[in-house]
């Protein structure tokens, strides 16, 4: 359960999304967070599956990191990495807020080049980045997720045509069972055989 303080924390970023993005005169300034039932659904999804170690590609101001966070136990981590410089240094501030910065690191990096230095393995891999490298760094993510790992993709419902490639092959893999969840902007996930 969400303590209140992260739940107000929460409440407060997921308005403050909303407007921001409603005003902002380029893409690169949206925050482009997910929806709220996404965030519960992440949650869900990580207490099911025992998940301690994460790593998210995309942390605009850090709401599905916090949201992610919130699931953790307490000896769990979350790796997230943004490129945009004024965003990763709003989730580092958000992160703060939340008491939450011994088990969230915040990388501030492009992920095509950061992920080549990763050494941690990881459980879940939640993708919410520019959707045009999924499949140059498939093959960098795979070698991350530890075998019964889980990829979840947010805008498989919104940005069908985008994830087409990526979907398609990790659809026909024999080592991955996937399915389409019908939550917010459409959660693909894809469960890698244990
Ligand atoms: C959809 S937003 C992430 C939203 C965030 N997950 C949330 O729900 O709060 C995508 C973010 O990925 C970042 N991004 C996209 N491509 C990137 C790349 N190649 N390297 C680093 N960051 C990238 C963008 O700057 C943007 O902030």
């Amino acid at each position: 359960m969400l303590n209140n303080h992260l739940t107000q924390l929460l409440t407060d970023l997921a308005k403050l999304g909303e407007e921001n993005d409603a005003n902002a005169l380029d893409k690169q300034s949206k925050y482009l967070n997910i929806t709220q039932d996404t965030g519960e659904f992440l949650a869900f999804l990580i207490k099911a599956s025992s998940t301690r170690r994460i790593l998210e590609l995309g942390t605009s101001n850090g709401y599905s990191t916090l949201w992610m966070a919130s699931a953790l136990p307490f000896d769990g981590h979350i790796t997230t990495i943004e490129g945009h410089e004024h965003k990763h240094q709003q989730a580092r501030n958000n992160i703060d807020k939340a008491n939450l910065n011994v088990q969230i690191h915040c990388v501030h990096g492009d992920i095509t080049t950061t992920l080549k230095q990763l050494e941690t393995s990881y459980d879940l891999v939640f993708f919410d980045a520019d959707r045009a490298i999924y499949m140059e760094i498939i093959a960098d993510i795979e070698q991350l997720l530890i075998p019964g790992g889980i990829i979840v993709c947010d805008n498989a419902t919104s940005h069908p045509q985008e994830l087409k490639d990526f979907m398609h092959y990790l659809n026909q893999s024999p080592s991955y069972t996937t399915a389409l969840i019908p939550v917010g902007k459409g959660e693909f996930v894809a469960y890698k055989a244990a």
